[in-house]
């Protein structure tokens, strides 16, 4: 099973702002959502404050295994799975035949699978001081980065951005 994270973050690393994403980017939406969903069946695994953070209309992400993890051993939601440890994540995404397993966030869930993905997608929103939740300190010396594209800024898409592979060397 490959493990992948994807995570969209301003220059200052941010990532978040409280309840929710700082902007708004349909073209990462839509990238997300292909990624994710992939060609087969795929689990995306969260922390407990971005499942609350989605909109009702995305929860559960629709085809794709949701995992949230939660230390609160009552944590129950429809349409997801509760982990309460981070290889129990995987353990059920494994266990359920996923391909691929996509760690998709927040801060918390970023800061515990960094050591265990070779692959991050990024999307670099081109503007700075975007809200408090900030992607985890990485190394990117130990990492190759591949631009795959460029986008401008349009009336769906809030600020100019770059995607990009980082794979682990
Ligand atoms: N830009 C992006 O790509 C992106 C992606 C995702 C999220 N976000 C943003 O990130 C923010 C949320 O991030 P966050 O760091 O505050 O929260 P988070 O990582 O989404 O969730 C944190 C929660 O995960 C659970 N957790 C943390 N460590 C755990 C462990 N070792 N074992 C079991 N459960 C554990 C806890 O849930 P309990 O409190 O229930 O125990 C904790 O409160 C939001 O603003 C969201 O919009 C941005």
């Amino acid at each position: 099973m490959r493990m992948a994270m994807i995570v969209a973050m301003d220059e200052d690393g941010c990532i978040g702002r409280g309840e929710g994403l700082p902007w708004r980017l349909a073209s990462d939406m839509a990238r997300f959502k292909q990624l994710t969903e992939g060609g087969g069946f795929n689990a995306v695994i969260m922390g407990r404050k971005t499942w609350d953070s989605l909109p009702d209309s995305f929860r559960p992400l629709p085809e794709r295994l949701n995992i949230v993890m939660s230390r609160d051993t009552g944590w129950e939601a429809d349409g997801a799975e509760t982990a309460l440890y981070s290889g129990r994540a995987i353990e059920i995404s494994y266990a359920d035949g996923c391909e691929e397993c996509w760690i998709i966030g927040g801060a918390q869930i970023y800061q515990m699978y960094l050591d265990r993905v070779d692959e991050i997608h990024v999307t670099t929103v081109h503007t700075k001081g975007s809200g408090e939740v900030i992607f985890p300190d990485w190394d990117r010396s130990q990492w190759d980065e591949n631009v795959v594209e460029r986008l401008q800024s349009d009336t769906e898409n809030e600020y100019n951005t770059t995607y990009s592979i980082w794979t682990r060397r």
